[in-house]
């Protein structure tokens, strides 16, 4: 019987390391992917003019944190944000204006609202 109970023990012992491994997982996967994403902040006030390559796959930063604008440099996850840029596919080789307010209805392309009052006194690096 003896030797039963220690290998009970034993066989305790051994799971709870990974039951504490099982409570790390969960804290770290809630702080790297946040259920409520945060705000997208204001990059810059103009947009940015670039030429789109037919075929070529670009990724539109959403977060406004990239160094790289108006493309993604992995900020979002870095600076645990909830949020993925938008990627699409150029049909066609053109220039294109893209935003970098972030408040654009349609992304990524600028649609004038960087001209509005609300981006306008909003500063650089925060949320609308
Ligand atoms: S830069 Fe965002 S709408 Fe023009």
């Amino acid at each position: 019987m003896g030797g039963m109970d220690a290998l009970l023990r034993r066989a305790a012992w051994l799971a709870l390391p990974k039951l504490n491994q099982r409570r790390d997982i969960s804290s770290w996967l809630a702080r790297w992917f946040p259920k409520a994403p945060a705000k997208p902040v204001v990059a810059l006030k103009t947009p940015i003019k670039v030429e789109l390559v037919a075929g070529k796959t670009y990724r539109w930063c959403v977060c406004g944190r990239s160094k790289k604008q108006p493309f993604c440099d992995g900020s979002h996850f870095f600076q645990r944000t909830g949020l993925s840029p938008l990627k699409f596919k150029a049909q066609e080789t053109r220039m294109v204006v893209l935003c970098t307010c972030k408040a654009t209805q349609k992304p990524p392309f600028c649609d004038g609202t960087h001209k509005s009052e609300r981006v306008q006194k909003a500063e650089v690096g925060s949320p609308l």
